[in-house]
């Protein structure tokens, strides 16, 4: 079982491509978390959590799956964590989460994919992102051969002590910064509700075909503003002139 939260894809791409070397199925977290995420399970059977980085550490939906799975016997569990420059202590405290839930992490993986926090930064090229994808995807297949016999196994980039230091306020920067006050859109939206669908955090209405945010928090994912089809949602003034960034090698599931 493969669980995977993604908002631009390069979680589902991961997923799907562990899936075919491992002969496994994917679930999205999404879904999963409208369960009580007990799961039948053999003793030793692999569990992969597949997740992005964010501000150095993990998305709060996937700290909340964490928290709630629920396995019939102990698994093989692996975590692997993508990020766009730099993981910092992701890892570290993901590694932490599951102890304190009563797991022993036996696999880790931290991967470069394609950067998608356009509130901050700009997203790479068509052509860096092949590059990236391309480098990512032998890394993912080193991974799924070495974790097949079941060993212990760390492919994790540890953080450096600059990075160490950084994350102290890179984390309080996402739990407390996720207000959805500066998402607007412009005058190019058609209204289609897309970004409605793809909020996991169902922070978006469409109010008179207008997509309004009625929540005040979400979980910052960037799923609305890189998935629009018309690049019609902004965010204050930072996104107008930028790209947008969405895998291009996945089919979601809406
Ligand atoms: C809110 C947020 C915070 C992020 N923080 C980091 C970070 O601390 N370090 C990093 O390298 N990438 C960071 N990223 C980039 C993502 O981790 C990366 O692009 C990831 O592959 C996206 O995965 P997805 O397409 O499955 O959603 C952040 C992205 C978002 C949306
Ligand atoms: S996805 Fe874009 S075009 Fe569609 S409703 Fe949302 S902002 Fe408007
Ligand atoms: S409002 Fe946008 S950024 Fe926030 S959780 Fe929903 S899709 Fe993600």
């Amino acid at each position: 079982m493969i669980f995977y939260f993604t908002a631009t894809g390069n979680g589902l791409d991961i997923s799907n491509r562990l899936a075919q070397s491992l002969d496994d199925e994917t679930r999205n977290m999404v879904g999963e978390m409208k369960t009580d995420c007990s799961y039948e399970i053999k003793e030793g059977e692999r569990v992969g959590i597949v997740s992005p980085t964010y501000f150095y550490g993990l998305p709060l939906i996937v700290e909340e799956f964490i928290r709630k799975m629920k396995f019939s016997n102990t698994p093989y569990l692996y975590m692997v964590l993508s990020f766009g420059t730099t993981p910092g202590q992701a890892m570290i405290r993901a590694e932490k989460l599951f102890s304190e839930c009563g797991y022993k992490l036996n696999g880790k993986l931290t991967v470069t994919m394609p950067e998608n926090y356009i509130l901050m930064f700009d997203p790479p090229t068509e052509a860096e992102a092949k590059r990236i994808l391309s480098s990512a995807y032998q890394r993912v297949e080193s991974f799924a051969s070495a974790i097949k016999g079941s060993e212990d196994v760390d492919m994790s980039v540890p953080p450096t002590l600059f990075q160490k230091i950084t994350g102290v306020i890179a984390r309080p920067m996402y739990t407390h910064g996720r207000g959805t006050g500066r998402f607007y859109v412009d005058r190019t939206c058609t209204g289609c509700g897309r970004c409605v669908k793809v909020c996991p955090s169902k922070a978006i209405e469409l109010i008179d075909r207008i997509p309004t945010w009625t929540k005040s928090k979400c979980l910052r994912c960037t799923a609305c503003i890189n998935r629009c089809p018309f690049k019609a949602l902004q965010f204050g003034r930072s996104t107008r002139k930028r790209g947008r960034y969405v895998n291009p090698n996945v089919k979601f599931e809406e």
